[in-house]
């Protein structure tokens, strides 16, 4: 498995995951318009040759976030997310991103302790922010620049 930066012929592969694993799966266009942003940070986590996994998000000025991260459900639990997650942390830093943050529904257990175990920590909620009704949660994260500090 190795995680690197997505490219546009990522576009496809990253649009059939979001269609296996997301609630509001991302469009192929959209993912490639996105790709073409200044201020994206889209990494692909491949499995030989197969993108399994993917992470946009975003970088402006000091402030990184993240649009989505998914990864196929055949390839989960093993650290895809996570590897994922602390490239993101690195390309951010490298990009003088001092704190990032993301929202997440209150009833997604797999995201919320994916987070949780990388440190990010509850900042507020969005209520009734999903079409389901549930509410969003908004975490953070600070990313000091000496380096990856964890719980
Ligand atoms: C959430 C998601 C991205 C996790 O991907 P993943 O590659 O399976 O996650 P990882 O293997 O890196 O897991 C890292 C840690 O997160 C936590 N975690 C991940 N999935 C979990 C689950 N189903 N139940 C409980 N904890 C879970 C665990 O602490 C895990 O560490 P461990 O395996 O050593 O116990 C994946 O389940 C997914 O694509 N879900 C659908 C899309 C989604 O909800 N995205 C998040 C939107 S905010």
């Amino acid at each position: 498995m190795q995680v690197q930066p997505a490219t546009d012929a990522d576009a496809a592969e990253i649009a059939a995951t979001e269609a296996a694993a997301a609630a509001s799966p991302w469009s192929r266009s959209a993912i490639e318009a996105f790709l073409d942003a200044p201020h994206a940070v889209a990494l692909v986590a491949r499995d030989g040759n197969e993108v399994v996994g993917h992470l946009l998000a975003t970088a402006v000025a000091d402030e990184g976030e993240v649009l989505t991260v998914a990864v196929r459900p055949a390839a989960r639990r093993r650290g895809l997310a996570r590897a994922l997650l602390d490239a993101a942390e690195e390309a951010w830093r490298a990009r003088g991103v001092r704190s990032a943050w993301l929202e997440v529904h209150e009833r997604n257990g797999p995201a919320r302790a994916l987070y949780a175990s990388l440190g990010w920590t509850e900042a507020g909620r969005r209520r009734a922010y999903y079409a389901d009704g549930g509410d969003a949660l908004v975490l953070e994260r600070g990313l000091p620049p000496e380096g990856i500090s964890r719980p």
